[in-house]
């Protein structure tokens, strides 16, 4: 009576080992670890100068005043891409795109890796037919509270009116930026002129800075995982202390990043009792640069504490 039984784990147990170098990973129960829907929306041309500037968002003032963004767009996200989609406001259509994506995270850790799931169907995503390697990339922003505006308002941090493709970019080609390392904020982005050496060092030094992780995606072929940082400008960052996973099936992406706790100079030190930052964005559809969705703010704690994720131990 047992016989089937054993030969259908006899033969589970062969294709384990047939799978060989199995990613640490494997060791995470998914299953029995609790997750949090995250909505992504697609944010137009929406940027950093203008949530500030009250004659354009409704809650710069409260912004300004201390409000966090997630505070009060928590459950908006759906609606607000409809509208940023739809070309009503902050930049033109996307025809057919999907306003918003919403993903299941999941978060975890063992002695020697932090770990993060994401669960998400992109819907029926137009081809934009600008990153022609890559259909999706999944993208996790990382801080440890060094970065006072990615606290407040995660991703939208970095994000301006003069980056590459937005409004004041004039067709120059810039990249995401944190502000303080930059001479001269305007209404329209900090330009081209940085603060002094000396400053820039003491900024770093004190880290403030952000990370961020990229799975590069498509179906059928293995995740191609990047890191890099982002502080004057956004550089990938080598070597690649992240690793990732992914699988498409029914529509459905599975993505897991693996990053050691401590990966040493240039990463984030991940430890129990600090709070982190994290943002999410999907390029969606071959997009790039600014045509992604985007999430709001959401804490994360080790083991315990009072955040929207607690990775528990393994
Ligand atoms: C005090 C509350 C409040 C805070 C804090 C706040 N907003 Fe808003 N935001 C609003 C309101 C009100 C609107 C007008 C649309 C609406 O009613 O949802 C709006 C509109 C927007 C829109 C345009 C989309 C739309 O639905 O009209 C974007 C994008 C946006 N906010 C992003 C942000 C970001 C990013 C932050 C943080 C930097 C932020 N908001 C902080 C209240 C807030």
């Amino acid at each position: 009576m047992n016989k089937p039984c054993l030969k259908t784990s006899l033969a589970a147990l062969g294709f384990m080992i047939l799978l060989g170098a199995a990613p640490a990973h494997a060791a995470i129960d998914w299953a029995k670890v609790p997750g949090k829907d995250v909505a992504m929306f697609y944010p137009g041309q929406s940027p950093w100068e203008w949530v500030l500037t009250p004659s354009d968002h409704e809650g710069a003032a409260k912004f300004r005043a201390g409000k966090d963004c997630f505070q009060c767009h928590n459950g908006d996200e759906k609606t607000m891409g409809d509208i940023l989609v739809s070309g009503k406001r902050n930049g033109a259509a996307v025809p057919g795109k999907p306003g918003s994506i919403v993903a299941q995270v999941k978060f975890a850790h063992d002695a020697q890796n932090l770990y993060v799931r994401l669960v998400f169907a992109e819907g029926r995503q137009p081809d934009a037919g600008m990153d022609k390697a890559y259909a999706t990339k999944v993208t996790m922003m990382l801080d440890d509270g060094s970065v006072p505006e990615a606290t407040r308002a995660g991703c939208w941090g970095m994000c301006h009116d003069d980056n590459t493709m937005m409004p004041a970019a004039n067709g120059a080609d810039r990249t995401m930026y944190l502000p303080r390392t930059h001479a001269h904020l305007t209404a329209h982005g900090g330009g081209d002129e940085l603060k002094p050496a000396d400053d820039l060092a003491k900024l770093k030094a004190g880290g403030y800075w952000l990370e961020y992780w990229q799975a590069r995606l498509n179906a059928g072929k293995p995740a191609v995982a990047v890191n890099g940082e982002i502080f004057a400008k956004r550089e990938e960052t080598h070597p690649t202390a992240v690793s990732a996973q992914a699988s498409y099936a029914g529509g459905k992406w599975t993505v897991t990043f693996t990053r050691k706790l401590d990966a040493g100079a240039g990463f984030k030190a991940i430890v129990p009792g600090k709070t982190y930052t994290i943002g999410f964005a999907i390029h969606s559809g071959h997009t790039a640069k600014r045509f992604h969705y985007v999430s709001f703010e959401r804490t994360l704690v080790l083991d315990s504490g009072n955040a929207d994720f607690v990775a528990a131990k393994e």
